[in-house]
């Protein structure tokens, strides 16, 4: 029975780019939604920009565009990402749309109609200076347990409390620097208690994989807090009906956005919405998300449904987080990849492998260790599958004129690989991704064994058994076949090129069960090329890599030609933290003639720089001055010690070198705007 199902990723919030942490849920989503295809099912696969809440709203008024171009843009720029990563949408939407806004607004109407809504007084922190209440996130203070500075307002990074933002000892607001204030304000309030016998059973309904099901079970202990839905104005969102100023906030209308990009691509398409959606619908529904959104995912979500009357998702899929090389990804150790800074130096598939191969159906972390990542896809992919087909191809092409011989050598091989189909359809179906590579890889090693024994390239020597060496890599490319049909959820891509080679199109899971015989076949172009450890630890160089504003001057500094520096937009100025710094010291550092060791202050931090400059100046003319420091450069380990920035100056060394300043009144720590 062909199945109906719709499967949907957490919409990626439009405040930032994907990197490959993001990846991990696209891909495996696009891996199951493709494997659904592949056995004959519908499978839509949906997502959109999550778009809206103060984070976007206050980034676009920094960099002077209206909230509409920062999305725009930033949807670009993600889909561009996805499509380089072959994720397969049907739809690729926004939150910010008629639908979203229609379904929004049906949704509350009807849990307000429902009494689901209520109304309440609350204290929030308030920027009397930006006039805006300040969310969490937006305010900054030392932490109350260990004094840490510069922590926000809801937790510690340094000693990892929590605490009310009211408890923050000299807070002050993100937007505008002044010190928060607190204001009465009505905010309205989803009664998600209300549903709380029917959460229950969804949660017990298998729904929810069992260690997130008991985790979320434990919030019924007592009554479920009824959830704050609005935000004041100034808010970017959409507007509550029946109010003057009030806003959905963000994660109201962001799970809606699932709904909105099925809408939108039914209206557009042959497909029902409603087949999907209505409470008695046969299909299924499938959220994959992250671990830490499954509160949202697996009581909110299925709360709003209710109330606006839709069925309830058939499962919520959380995953673990990423960690590359053992640890969080961080910006400072250079492994906080963004997905294009990944596609600068490697392919894109071979991640889509390392992630199959690590993934299964529950939320454990995964973790990316870029050696064993090459090692892996070159010794799976490249030493095992593609390596199949570069040892039979050859002599298909050049001696038996790219004719495939009309019966297999070893049928009863070949049985074994078309015995492998439900099992390893069965680990796709249930995720256990990494246990479908083991089994595929199993099968690659077989195909190779076969190979070894047969040894075609010594039969080809021998007048006699040169017909058989045709039979034997007829076998081959058959095996090879399987296998490939086998990973084309996976490897999307180099399944495409290996039916170019083998003349015959991989679309469906059924495919391998008729061996390719008597057949021409076309001529072998190599499918994947190795991973070097070059381009590893290039990707790695470039996410480190210092911005080239002000580049130190070289001895080589005397080119004619200078290149022409590439563009940037405005998000990527934007990443630049330029501030006053005032140099408090400055000495010259042993062994390097070019160096001064700077010591800045940055408002009440200190830190170290060094800067080419000693051939314009003498440390003792540069204390007391101000200048202008990148601060959020990674820090850099230099021969003489760790540089935490660079100072920005123009010229070079052969035409002198001239320290920025910036005018009088200027504040060591001001942020350069
Ligand atoms: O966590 C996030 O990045 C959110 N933008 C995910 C939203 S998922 C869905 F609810 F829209
Ligand atoms: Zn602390």
């Amino acid at each position: 029975m062909t199945r109906k199902i719709l499967v949907t990723s957490a919409l990626p919030y439009a405040n930032g780019h994907i990197h490959l942490g993001h990846l991990v849920e696209y891909i495996q989503t696009d891996i199951w939604a493709r494997f659904q295809r592949m056995r004959g099912n519908t499978c839509y696969y949906v997502c959109a920009d999550d778009t809206h809440g103060t984070p976007i709203m206050l980034r676009a008024q920094q960099e002077n565009i209206t909230p509409e171009q920062l999305i725009a843009d930033m949807s670009e720029a993600h889909q561009r990402d996805f499509g380089a990563f072959n994720i397969a949408f049907d739809n690729y939407y926004t939150t910010h749309s008629d639908e979203n806004k229609a379904f929004a607004e049906g949704i509350y109407l009807q849990a307000k109609a429902d009494g689901h809504i209520e109304s309440r007084t609350i204290k929030q922190a308030y920027d009397a200076e930006a006039n805006m209440f300040l969310p969490d996130r937006f305010i900054k203070g030392e932490c109350p347990k260990c004094g840490a500075s510069d922590q926000y307002g809801d937790n510690c990074e340094a000693c990892g409390s929590t605490y009310e933002t009211t408890e923050l000892k000299n807070a002050v607001s993100v937007v505008s620097g002044s010190t928060p204030t607190e204001k009465e304000t009505e905010h309205l309030f989803f009664k998600v208690n209300d549903f709380k016998d029917f959460l229950s059973s969804f949660l017990e309904s298998g729904a929810v994989q069992k260690e997130i099901a008991n985790k979320m079970t434990e919030w019924f202990e007592t009554d479920l807090k009824a959830w704050d839905i609005s935000r004041d104005a100034p808010y970017w969102g959409f507007k509550i009906p029946e109010t003057e100023d009030k806003y959905f906030y963000v994660w109201l209308d962001a799970p809606i956005g699932y709904l909105a990009s099925f809408k939108n691509y039914c209206d557009n398409n042959d497909a029902s919405f409603e087949d999907f959606w209505n409470q008695d619908s046969e299909a299924e529904v499938y959220h994959f998300i992250g671990k830490d959104i499954a509160y949202f995912h697996t009581l909110f979500w299925p709360a709003l449904l209710n109330a606006g009357g839709y069925r309830s998702p058939t499962g919520v899929f959380c995953h673990g987080f990423l960690t590359v090389n053992g640890q969080k990804m961080s910006k400072s150790r250079g492994t906080f990849i963004q997905a294009s800074t990944y596609l600068n130096h490697l392919p894109a598939e071979p991640l889509r492998y390392y992630y199959a191969a690590k993934l299964n159906n529950t939320a454990e972390d995964i973790d990316l260790n870029l050696e064993d990542f090459q090692q892996r896809v070159n010794s799976d992919l490249v030493g095992k599958v593609v390596n199949i087909a570069s040892r039979c191809a050859g002599f298909i092409n050049k001696k038996f004129d790219n004719k495939l011989s009309a019966s297999l050598h070893d049928p009863q091989l070949y049985q074994q690989f078309i015995d492998a189909s439900e099992t390893i359809a069965n680990f796709y179906e249930q995720r256990k991704f990494s246990q479908a590579m083991r089994e595929i890889m199993k099968l690659a090693d077989a195909a190779n064994q076969y190979i070894d024994e047969q040894k075609p390239w010594v039969l080809a020597k021998d007048e006699n058994t040169l017909a058989s060496v045709q039979d034997v890599c007829t076998q081959g490319i058959n095996m090879f076949r399987a296998i490939i049909c086998y990973l084309t959820p996976v490897m999307p891509a180099l399944s495409a090129q290996s039916a170019t080679f083998l003349n015959q199109p991989i679309t469906r899971w059924e495919d391998l069960q008729t061996p390719l015989l008597d057949v021409s076949i076309a001529s072998f172009k190599p499918l994947l090329k190795r991973i070097e450890k070059d381009s590893i630890d290039a990707m790695l160089a470039e996410n480190t890599k210092p911005l080239e504003i002000a580049k130190t001057p070289t001895k080589k500094s005397n080119k004619k030609e200078k290149t022409a520096p590439s563009t940037i937009d405005i998000h990527d100025f934007s990443k630049i933290d330029l501030r006053v710094a005032e140099i408090i010291n400055a000495e010259s550092v042993e062994g390097a003639d070019k160096l001064l060791q700077l010591t800045l202050a940055v408002g009440d931090e200190k830190r170290t720089v060094f800067a080419g400059i000693k051939d314009a100046y003498q440390p003792n003319q540069l204390i007391g001055k101000l200048t202008v420091v990148v601060a959020n450069l990674a820090p850099r380990k230099m021969r003489f010690g760790l540089s935490e920035g660079m100072v920005l100056a123009a010229g070079s060394g052969d035409n002198g070198i001239f320290l920025l300043s910036p005018d009088s009144g200027a504040k060591s720590g001001m942020k350069i705007q």
